[in-house]
Formats: structure tokens, sequence, C-alpha cells
């Protein structure tokens, strides 16, 4: 499709969609409790779909009149085995999560998604949950998906000493850890995104957490909710970096989810002294309104415990620092390379096609500004936040078109991405894009 190009101002104030994460995790707690759970602004992205489908499946009864989604929980008890495949479609949350749902419930369960899925790393999950006594393998022997996972009711517990940072393979040793009988120990390598921790909590539970350790009994009972989910701060990134760098602009973004595990990107414009305002709200310290101006951006240099704590966000702050004065410098992303798509290659060869300076190397980016973007046609790669963050930068294209193929993987995390950044750019009905 032809991207919007060649804006002079972008004015406005938005509330981006629900966060992803909480989205997915709302509705698996409202399966797992028992009574009723009611869910507002959720994300009815395709990812949380899938995951919708995906306990329908397992039994479970989900409405959805448009306004509120209700789940009617079961509890772990209550899922049923499936007749057919659960099809994850492109979301890794949802196959890597309803692994360690599926790791106590005694039935085999095939899970298999789309072509990006098939290629996802999931040795990180099943080698943990081997060691509680499930029994899973991808195709043939690999670790790739479809994959097949018997779970058992009498899974162990143990202490895990985590490889790689991610929230998703922690999330999916909590799910069995809550099955298990006795406390299961998981040491971080770095800390990522808590949402599962809190959500154990809210639904009634215990955790414990002190600093990278994570402690967690089984056996507990969770209750039904009512969950009102925040924007999600990933989708808010686009807007924030469209803000800074297309010239007089400002752009608010109101009832944006700010918990500190999330919220990176924040700090790294900060130190590319990015004109960027938060105001708490007042009912959750975890929301608030996020005003960004045009700014003199200046390059910076990010890697370390940072990296998790904006590890989606990182193909829109590439684009952000091809418009800032100097060398900027990503390391310890090499995660970015097991993604929707190898994150690294994608942003350095896409944007290098609209005239960017960037470099990949073994474990991030350099990326040299600041650099003037010409017009051209680039690929998503059927990933979603390639995809957003690429119609980001032919805003800064004044002379040419931008072309972008497989724009459709929007969706997965922001179906009317399209239609709100039209607003922002003031664009009339008629001349809006595509
Ligand atoms: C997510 C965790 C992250 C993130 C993904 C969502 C989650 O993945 O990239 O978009 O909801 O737990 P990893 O756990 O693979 O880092």
């Amino acid at each position: 499709m032809r991207l919007i190009t060649n804006q002079k101002t972008l004015k406005g104030t938005l509330e981006v969609p629900g966060d992803k994460s909480i989205s997915h995790r709302s509705i698996m707690f409202g399966a797992i409790a028992k009574g009723t759970t009611t869910i507002h602004k959720i994300l009815r992205g395709d990812d949380c779909l899938s995951t919708m489908q995906a306990f329908r499946d397992l039994g479970v009864v989900i409405e959805d009149d448009g306004e509120v989604v209700t789940v009617h929980g079961t509890g772990f008890d209550g899922l049923k085995k499936t007749v057919e495949p659960i099809n994850v479609g492109n979301s890794g949350t949802t196959i890597r999560l309803m692994m360690g749902i599926l790791a106590g419930r005694p039935f085999e369960t095939t899970l298999l998604g789309d072509d990006s899925i098939a290629k996802r790393p999931m040795n990180r999950v099943m080698l943990p949950l081997r060691q509680m006594g499930v029994v899973c393998s991808g195709t043939d022997g690999s670790q790739f998906p479809p994959l097949r996972i018997k779970g058992t009711s009498n899974l162990k517990v143990i202490e895990y000493k985590m490889p790689v940072a991610s929230a998703q393979v922690k999330s999916a040793i909590l799910f069995a850890a809550l099955q298990a009988d006795g406390t299961t120990t998981i040491i971080e390598k770095e800390r990522t995104r808590d949402h599962t921790e809190e959500m154990i909590q809210q639904f009634g539970g215990n955790i414990q957490v002190d600093d990278r350790t994570i402690r967690v009994s089984g056996n507990q009972n969770f209750i039904g909710q009512e969950v009102i989910v925040p924007g999600d701060i990933s989708s808010a990134a686009f807007f924030l970096v469209a803000g800074l760098i297309v010239p007089n602009s400002e752009i608010t973004l109101t009832h944006v989810g700010l918990n500190p595990t999330r919220t990176g990107i924040i700090e790294v414009i900060l130190n590319m002294n990015g004109q960027i305002t938060i105001a708490k709200s007042a009912d959750s310290s975890k929301a608030g309104t996020i005003t960004v101006s045009t700014s003199h951006l200046k390059a910076t240099e990010i890697g370390g415990e940072i990296i998790p704590r904006l590890i989606d966000e990182l193909p829109i702050i590439a684009l952000l620092a091809t418009q800032a004065e100097g060398t900027t410098i990503i390391r310890d992303a090499e995660e970015l390379k097991v993604k929707e798509t190898n994150r690294i290659d994608a942003v350095a060869k896409e944007l290098s096609k609209l005239g960017a300076d960037i470099t990949p190397t073994e474990d991030g980016l350099i990326i040299r500004g600041k650099t003037k973007l010409h017009g051209g046609t680039v690929t998503s790669y059927g990933d979603h936040r390639i995809g957003m963050m690429l119609q980001i930068a032919a805003l800064l294209v004044e002379d040419g078109t931008v072309e972008l193929e497989n724009a459709e993987a929007i969706s997965v995390s922001y179906p009317n991405f399209f239609k709100d950044l039209a607003g922002i750019c003031q664009l009339k009905k008629g001349e809006i894009y595509g």
C-alpha cells in the first residue's frame, strides 16, 4: 500500500489501543480464575483474538459485546481437551504462555501458527517445562512449531535460572508453577515485564519478587476480576517518535500504561534531548498522559538492563536515531533476531532503502544521523512493528512515494493505526492513505 508521506506538522490527542501483553493475560487469568472476569479497553488485535479463540477451543465461554469482554472462568481444572489443534496465528505470547497453562493439564494438545511462528525458538520454554515433567516436542523432534504438548497433574517444582531475558518464558514457567505442588523459584537474567506477576496478585494470588528472584507456590485459587487495560506504550511509541521527528508537531497520548518494566523508551527519549512530559493519572500510578513535541535530538548508547524494558520499541527507536545528530549504538539486543522477524536485519535493510545510514551488528545496530529520507518500496516482512515504523519513516519523505508490502500485518497489534495516524496528520476524508 502507498504510505502517508511529506508531513509538515502533526497535531492532536489520541488514546492508543489497549496493552497487548495485559490483554492476553487478562483473558488467560479470566479463564483460570473461578467466576466472571470483565475486561474493559481490551486490544482486539489479531494476536489477542488468537488467545480468545484458544480458550474458546479449550471450552471457556467468552463473550464480547464490542465494549466489554466477559470471561466465564473455569479454573485450570475446567479446561477441556481440544478437538482440533490450537492455532495461535502470529502470536508468540499466545503459544508460549499457553504452553505453561497446558503444562498441568493431563491431555495432549497441538499448538501451531503461521510461517513466522514456525521459526520461533521454543526450547527456551520446552526445556524448563520438561524439567517439570511435561512431555513436549516440535516438528520431527525439533524445537519449532507445530508443537505437541502433554501436560501432567504431577508437575515437579524447579529452581530455574533463566538463560534468556524473556517475559514470555518467565510467564510460561509461572503458569506451570501455579499448577505444581510446592514452591517454584525463577531467577531472571534481567528483569522483564512483570504483568503476569501483577495479575497473580490482582486475581487474589500470592507471589514473592525479590529483585530478579521470583517465588510462587502452586494450588492457589484465583477469583474473577474487573480489568481496565491501559493503552500500550509499545503502540504509543510510534506516535511519540512521530511527534519528535516531524517538524512543527505536538502530540498528546492519553491513558498510556507506564509500568516501569516497559518505560525504557521514555528514558531514551530524555537522553536524546527529546521534548517529552508525563502526567501520571490520579487514579492509577501505572497509566498517564504523555506529550511530545518536535525536538533537536542527539545520539545515544543503549544497552544492558534497559534492553528488556524497550525491546519492542527498538525498531522505532532506530528510526528516531536516524534523525539525531551523531552515532547511536544499540547493543545487547540479540533477542531482536528471534522476534516476528529478524528485526536487526529488517530495520537495517528497510531503513537503508529509504536513505538511512545504519549498520547491523551481532547484537544490535549502529545508526549515524541525521539523515534525509527518500522514497522507495519497503516490506514489513509480515511484522507489525516493522510495518508501523516504516510508515512513521515515510512521514519524513518529501520527494517521491513510499510503498509498503505486507502492510496488513499491522492489525496484529494496532488495527486502526492508519486511521489514528490520518487524524494526527489532519488529513481530510478522501485524502487518506492507500
Ligand atoms: C511479551 C514479551 C516480549 C515481547 C512481546 C510480548 C509478553 O517477548 O517482545 O512482544 O507479553 O510477555 P520475549 O519474552 O520473547 O522477550
